[in-house]
Order: structure tokens, then sequence, then C-alpha cells
């Protein structure tokens, strides 16, 4: 038996990400969980009209999305409940700027996109912004042999309703796990 759940978003949990513009000369980060990745270097962010990020944002053409660690958890919800209308956030963290002049980032977190608006679909409630990654940026503590080291990165996620979880051990790997089932089937 299956309950119903009507036409409800279940692509959870997400990624808990900072997305940073540059809002009338300040750096501004909201907490966004509407991320997803649309080509190998390009990722949407879907912000609701009202955010003042998304003024940054379009007048700049640019954004930053950074992933805040599971230690930054508090800081990450604050951004997620305090509007840059009411708040001047450009001092929670330690901004830094890369390729993109008005795209500030996040020292604290362990990675980070500068990335150009090559599209924005306006939807019912929300700017998707789809985004270019133009450079990504990553402690160096957290690459290995050239990779990135998630556990190192510390991400973490949000579910409705209103919950964070917390990255779990890496358990498989990828293109190998199904060998076996592929064999057994006689796959080509
Ligand atoms: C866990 C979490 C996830 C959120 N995800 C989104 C999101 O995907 N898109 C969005 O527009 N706002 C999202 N918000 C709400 C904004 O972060 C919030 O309204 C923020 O205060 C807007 O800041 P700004 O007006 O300075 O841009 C989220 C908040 C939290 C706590």
């Amino acid at each position: 038996m299956k309950t119903h759940l009507g036409a409800k978003n279940c692509l959870f949990p997400i990624p808990t990400t900072l997305v940073g513009a540059l809002v009338n000369g300040k750096p501004n980060y909201l907490t966004v969980a509407y991320v997803g990745i649309v080509d190998n270097d390009v990722i949407s962010v879907s912000l609701g009209k009202k955010q003042y990020t998304a003024v940054g944002i379009k007048e700049h053409g640019v954004f930053s999305v950074n992933i805040p660690p599971a230690g930054l958890v508090a800081e990450t919800d604050y951004c997620g409940m305090v509007s840059g209308k009411k708040a001047d956030k450009s001092t929670v963290f330690t901004n830094f700027y890369g390729a993109l002049e008005a795209a500030p980032m996040i020292e604290e977190c362990a990675i980070n996109m500068a990335c150009r608006v090559i599209q924005t679909l306006e939807l019912d409630e929300h700017f998707a912004f789809i985004g270019k990654v133009v450079e990504t940026y990553c402690d160096d503590a957290c690459v290995v042999d050239g990779r990135v080291d998630f556990a190192c990165v510390q991400p973490f996620f949000y579910a409705p309703d209103k919950d964070y979880f917390a990255l779990g051990e890496r358990f498989a790997q990828a293109w190998h796990a199904g060998k076996a089932v592929k064999e057994r089937r006689g796959g080509e």
C-alpha cells in the first residue's frame, strides 16, 4: 500500500546553501535549499521574488553558491530567517572575492562557486536563476589527490518539515555497486 501525497515535492534532503550577491554595494547572503544541477557546469538557484538578494543578482547578473559546514548551522539558519532589507548580513561571515567582482563568497565555507546568470525563469513564486559556474574554490584541506573530500566539506541537508540532516558515511562506489546485478542479469 502507498499513501497518496498529491503533487508533493519530495526531492529532499537537499544541500543547504548560502547564495551571495552584492546588494546596494554590500555582500548579502540568504539560505537556499532550492538548488539544482542543470548541466555539468550549470546550476540553478530559486529565489522567492521578494528576496533582497534577488535584487543584487538581477542588477549584476552574477551570484555565488557557498556550501556551509554543519558547524555553521546557526549562522546559516539565521541568514534564512532575516532579510538583508532589515539587517546587515555582510558581517556574518568573512567575505572574499574571486573571478566575479560582484559575487561575494564566504571564507568559512569549504566550497564556493562563482556563477554568471545565463537565464532567468520567472515562475509563480520564484525566480529560477540559471548560472554557469565560472570558477569553484575549495579549501586546500578538503582537496585530496585533486578530488573534493566531502567528508571534510561537511555539508548538511534540508528536508521538510524544517529539519536539517548531517552527511552520512560513504558506503558504496558509483558505477561499481551495480556490477553484480549487471552480471547476474547479463546486461551489456
Ligand atoms: C533551510 C532554509 C531554506 C531556504 N530555502 C530558500 C530557497 O530555496 N529560496 C528562497 O528564496 N528562500 C529560501 N529560504 C528563505 C530565505 O533564506 C529567507 O527568506 C531570507 O531571509 C531571505 O534573505 P534576503 O531577503 O536577505 O535575500 C530558506 C530558509 C531556510 C531557513
